[in-house]
C-alpha cells in the first residue's frame, strides 16, 4: 500500500466538525482556511459592487475584480475571454447554453452529469458512452465528420464534455477531443466541476474554448462558479438576466435598452461578492501550493481505498473505463443485497461517517455502470441506485480505513 503524506497546511486546511468524517467531496467539498480568511477579512467592508462611491463600495468593487483577475489567471483565460461569475457550474452551463448562436448542434457523450447534459437544445447529439478514453475520441470525430457531411458547414457547433466523471472520477481525454473538435470547425466546453479540486485546469493548454466551474467544489462556499472562454457568442447573446448591471444605456421606451458587452451582460443585478472572492482565494492557495504532492496524496488514499472495497467481497465498484484507468478521488460501488440509501443512513448514524447515495445526478451513466456491474460479477442482488466515497484535502487514511471497516461490519 503506498504511503500517505501528510495533509496539507496553512490555506489548504479545510474546516471540518470534528468526528464526523465527510467522504463527500465531490458533492461540496468542505472550505478551506484561505476562503474562510479571505471572507473574514472582506467582511467589515462589506458594501455594493460596481453601485457605489464610498471607500467601502470602492474597495469591494475592486476586489470582484481583482477576484474575477484571479479566477481568471488561475483557469489560463485569455487576453480577450470573458471570465463570467455564475452561482455554480449548472449555471455556467446554462449560461452558454443560451448564449449559442441560431441553429448550433451541441454534441455530448451520455456519460455526463446532467448539467451537461440538460441545458443543450432541441436537436443535440448525444453519443453512447463509449469503452475507453480511446474511443470516446473515436467516436467524437467519427460523429463531427457524419454531422459535417450531413448539415450545413456554417452552423456552429459545440462538443460538451466533462473532465472528471462525477460518478467513477475517470478522467476523459479533453485536450484529444478537444483536437478532434477543432479539426472539424467545431468548439468544445469543459465542465471541470470534478477535474479542477484535483488537477491543474487551464483553458490555453487544453485548448478548450470555454470550462465551467463550481467554487463549492473547489473548497470554496456555496454561490459561486465561474464560465470563462471566447468573447464572441457571449457578447452577442441576449443577457442572461437581464436587469441592474447589464445595461450600459435605458431609454424611456419599454425595449430601449443597450446591453453591456462584457461579463456585465451576464452578471445583472447585484454580484456575489464574497463568493468571487472566496474562489479567487482558493485559486492563488492552490497556485503556492505543491499540487504534484497534493495529487500524489490523493491518489495513495484512493489506491487505499479501491484496493480495501476490492477485498470486500460483497462490494463491487463500478466503471466505465477498467480498472486501471487515471482517476480522480472518487469511487462509486454498491454493497450486494443491501438498499444504497439504508447502507448510506447506517454508515451516517452508526458511523459518522457522510458519503453520497443515488444515481449522482448521471442517471443514464449511472444505470449504465450498474448494470455493467450486474454482467460483469454475475451477480443478481446488486441493487438499483448505487454508494459514492469522494476525497480530497482534508482525507486521512484513517477515514478510509473507518469507511472499509464500517462496510466490512454492515456485511
Ligand atoms: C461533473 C459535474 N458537472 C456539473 C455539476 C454541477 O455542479 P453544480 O451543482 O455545482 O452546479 C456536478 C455536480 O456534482 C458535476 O459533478
Amino acid at each position: 500500500m503506498p504511503a500517505v503524506a501528510s495533509p496539507p497546511s496553512a490555506a489548504l486546511d479545510v474546516l471540518g466538525v470534528p468526528g464526523e468524517i465527510n467522504l463527500d467531496y465531490a458533492a461540496t467539498a468542505p472550505c478551506a482556511r484561505a476562503a474562510a480568511d479571505a471572507v473574514t477579512e472582506l467582511l467589515p467592508w462589506y458594501a455594493s459592487v460596481h453601485r457605489g462611491a464610498g471607500a467601502l463600495s470602492r474597495r469591494c468593487t475592486l476586489a470582484y475584480e481583482r477576484a474575477r483577475q484571479t479566477v481568471g489567471d488561475f483557469f489560463g483565460a485569455g487576453a480577450d475571454d470573458h471570465v463570467v461569475f455564475t452561482r455554480n457550474t449548472t449555471d455556467a452551463l446554462n449560461l452558454l447554453a443560451r448564449s449559442l448562436p441560431a441553429g448550433t448542434t451541441v454534441v455530448t457523450f451520455a456519460g455526463e452529469h446532467h448539467a451537461n447534459l440538460l441545458p443543450w437544445p432541441r436537436g443535440s447529439v448525444r453519443l453512447p458512452v463509449p469503452a475507453n478514453p480511446a474511443g470516446a475520441v473515436r467516436d467524437l470525430a467519427a460523429a463531427l465528420t457524419e454531422l459535417r457531411r450531413d448539415s450545413n458547414p456554417a452552423l456552429p457547433v459545440l462538443v460538451a464534455v466533462t473532465g472528471a466523471s462525477n460518478v467513477t472520477g475517470e478522467l476523459w481525454p479533453v485536450a484529444e477531443l478537444a483536437r478532434v473538435a477543432h479539426r472539424h470547425g467545431a468548439r468544445i466546453v469543459l465542465d471541470a466541476a470534478q477535474l479542477a479540486p484535483h488537477a491543474t485546469v487551464d483553458r490555453r493548454a487544453l485548448d478548450v474554448d470555454y470550462l465551467a466551474v463550481s467554487g463549492h467544489k473547489l473548497y470554496a462556499p456555496f454561490g459561486a462558479g465561474v464560465l470563462i472562454g471566447r468573447a464572441d457568442w457571449l457578447d452577442a447573446a441576449p443577457p442572461y438576466l437581464a436587469g441592474g448591471g447589464a445595461t450600459s444605456r435605458v431609454g424611456p421606451a419599454t425595449h430601449d435598452v443597450t446591453w453591456a458587452t462584457g461579463p456585465a451582460r451576464h452578471e445583472g443585478g447585484t454580484p456575489n461578492l464574497l463568493g468571487a472572492v472566496a474562489l479567487a482565494a482558493v485559486c492563488t492557495a492552490f497556485t503556492d501550493a505543491d499540487r504534484v504532492a497534493l495529487a500524489a496524496r490523493e491518489q495513495a488514499l484512493l489506491a487505499r481505498l479501491r484496493a480495501g472495497l476490492a477485498a470486500l467481497p460483497h462490494v463491487v465498484e463500478l466503471r466505465t473505463f477498467g480498472p486501471d484507468a487515471p482517476r480522480v478521488g472518487i469511487v462509486s460501488f454498491v454493497v450486494a443485497g443491501q438498499d444504497s440509501a439504508t447502507v448510506a443512513a447506517r454508515l451516517a448514524a452508526e458511523h459518522h461517517i457522510g458519503v453520497r447515495d443515488g444515481l449522482f445526478c448521471a442517471h443514464p451513466l449511472a444505470r449504465r455502470l450498474l448494470g455493467e456491474a450486474a454482467t460483469r460479477t454475475g451477480r443478481k442482488d446488486l441493487p438499483p441506485t448505487a454508494l459514492r466515497a469522494s476525497i480530497g484535502l482534508g482525507s486521512t487514511a484513517a477515514q478510509v480505513d473507518r469507511l472499509l471497516a464500517a462496510l466490512a461490519e454492515l456485511a
